[in-house]
């Protein structure tokens, strides 16, 4: 029976981690930590917004944790070194197992969606930019409810765009708090595991299947 997919984007479909060697000119050696303080911390201000009701974009998160990480490594890049970095994540690039991934599930009659924190704007502009946007159905993104992942409120929004039961319904996200928010909201979900280094929360809410690349989902799913 078909069922209907939210394709988390932001680490999932694309790497946020695809700026490394742009890093290196303000980072240096330290280019791989800082990104993944950036991505941490871009991540705990769109949870912080979420609970303090201060809604503000995806890319306000990602602005305002970039001019953190700044300063938490102690570097100062000139302002159109910023820019120029803010571009670049508008335009990241996909996992290379992305579109055979999508394409497959499309093909076998699966309705496929991209679920992001990011405004429908960015991620069309991404999806876009890595020559995947034909491979879905429609962009669902969490600025129509102003709120962000793991609120309850945006899978729902989700459901509701879509016109989905839960139970038809999966998530599919490298994001182990994605998951458990999906999960939660009675969503199906697969952990995409891309590192073994990767662990899940021990929260007692697991993901249906675990794959370790989004090329292996349809052993499970088709
Ligand atoms: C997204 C974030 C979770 O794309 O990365 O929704």
């Amino acid at each position: 029976m078909a069922q209907t997919f939210a394709f988390d984007v932001y680490g999932t479909l694309i790497d946020t981690h695809g700026l490394v060697s742009s890093l290196e000119r303000i980072a240096g050696e330290g280019a791989t930590a800082f990104s993944q303080t950036w991505r941490e911390k871009q991540l705990e201000y769109s949870f912080r917004r979420g609970l303090m009701k201060q809604y503000d974009t995806f890319a306000r998160c990602t602005r305002d944790a970039l001019e953190y990480t700044c300063r938490f490594y102690g570097v100062e890049p000139a302002t159109d070194q910023i820019e120029t970095l803010l571009q670049g994540y508008r335009t990241l690039p996909a996992f290379e197992d992305a579109g055979p991934a999508l394409s497959d599930l499309k093909a076998a009659g699966h309705r496929v969606y991209a679920f992001s924190n990011g405004t429908a704007e960015a991620v069309e502009t991404l999806l876009i930019s890595a020559g995947i946007r034909e491979l879905f159905h429609g962009v669902v993104s969490v600025d129509d409810v102003r709120s962000f992942k793991p609120d309850p409120g945006v899978y729902a929004h989700f459901l509701n765009t879509t016109g989905t039961h839960a139970k038809d319904a999966w998530l599919v996200s490298g994001n182990p708090f994605d998951i458990i928010g999906a999960v939660s909201a009675g969503m199906h979900a697969a952990w995409v595991r891309r590192s073994k280094e990767t662990v899940f929360d021990p929260w007692g809410i697991e993901p249906d299947i675990i794959v370790p690349g989004l090329g292996q989902l349809k052993e499970h799913l088709i």
